[in-house]
């Protein structure tokens, strides 16, 4: 079976689109695994918080945030592989030997970098912020992962990593398996209901067009209910000229399994739609939440042992992957 990996960084609060884009997919993905399978991996890439300007204490918190997140949101440890990136060393190590089989111009280009950078002075962006698409290859190559789902805004670091398996490859010997991205429906990729032309995104500087997982069901409701709509009252898909109602129309059919075209025959003005995106979010969020709140206010001893069993699992793969990368580029065994 192909393996699927896919990672959540904790530098902002886990939303709705994350949720649907790549949390429940992988989900269930997972779920048709069999007992002790590790064909799906899940995990936190804590180390990726860190490319940017942080706050330790938050990264911390956020970091157990994200993991009872994504158990509530079903998670199964026994049927995937779930850890946090920094507790299995061979992240790193993996990390700095695909460093010495990647170009400067190759990471120099990758558009997010650009992007990041240029809003910072260069003394005070991080090299880790040039380097982290090659830590996200170490993440993915370091499991012989298949599919990476991601959005658009990761496919170049995806494509980066293919890249440096082939060249790793043809250079010291078969070692890597080729990683490919796999699409999120077109449905998943949510929009901000502030301004419905930007994704919804966790590091969007407002939050007031963010679904968040924790949120909530007043103010999930609120949000809904002042998302920004478009000129006119007649409630049609078309993701160009009305984008406001379109995306209320996706996170419907996201939430219920419909179609956002069908969907959109069911109401006559905005309001009743609202109301119906209202009542789906919370209903979709809820029992996320319910399942989270019972993790935090239970022991935290316990949630840490999962993440803890999890990691020696991946530490065990993944030294046996990098010794055969340390064989083939050349290092002598200890
Ligand atoms: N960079 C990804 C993000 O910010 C998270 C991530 C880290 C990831 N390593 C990965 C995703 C490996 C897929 C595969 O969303």
């Amino acid at each position: 079976m192909a393996r699927r990996l896919t990672g959540f960084t904790p530098s902002g609060d886990l939303h709705l689109g994350n949720y649907i884009g790549a949390i429940r997919p992988i989900v269930e993905a997972q779920r048709h695994a069999v007992d002790g399978s590790t064909d799906t991996v899940i995990f936190i890439s804590d180390l990726h918080a860190l490319t940017n300007e942080h706050e330790p204490a938050t990264v911390r918190r956020r970091t157990l945030e994200f993991a009872r997140l994504l158990l509530g949101a079903g998670t199964d440890p026994e049927r995937c592989l779930f850890l946090v990136q920094s507790h299995v060393p061979q992240h790193t190590e993996l990390h700095y030997l695909l460093e010495c089989a990647t170009g400067y111009g190759e990471a120099r280009r990758m558009i997010q970098f650009k992007e990041k950078a240029a809003k910072q002075a260069h003394d005070h962006v991080r090299m880790s912020l040039l380097t982290y698409p090659i830590l996200m290859a170490a993440d993915i190559l370091l499991y012989d992962t298949d599919e990476v789902p991601v959005g658009d805004d990761q496919k170049q670091h995806v494509e980066l990593a293919r890249d440096i398996a082939g060249r790793f490859n043809s250079c010291y010997g078969q070692t890597f398996t080729l990683p490919r991205v796999v699409n999120p429906p077109i449905a998943a990729r949510l929009k901000d209901l502030a301004s419905p032309e930007a994704k919804m995104s966790k590091s969007s500087a407002s939050t007031s067009g963010l679904l968040f997982l924790l949120d909530s069901e007043e103010a999930l409701r609120r949000k809904v209910m002042r998302a920004v709509t478009d000129t006119g009252d007649e409630v049609f898909y078309d993701p160009e000229a009305k984008p406001g109602v379109s995306n209320l129309l996706d996170i419907l059919a996201a939430c219920t399994g419909g179609d956002p075209r069908e969907l959109s025959g069911h109401f006559d003005r905005y309001g009743e739609l609202k109301s119906a995106v209202a009542d789906v979010v919370i209903d979709t969020i809820a029992p996320i939440r319910k399942r989270y709140d019972e993790l935090a206010t239970s022991d935290e001893r316990e949630v840490r042992a999962v993440l803890r069993r999890g990691a020696a699992q991946a530490r065990d793969l993944g030294e046996e992957k990098l010794r055969r990368v340390k064989e083939a580029i050349g290092l002598l065994e200890p």
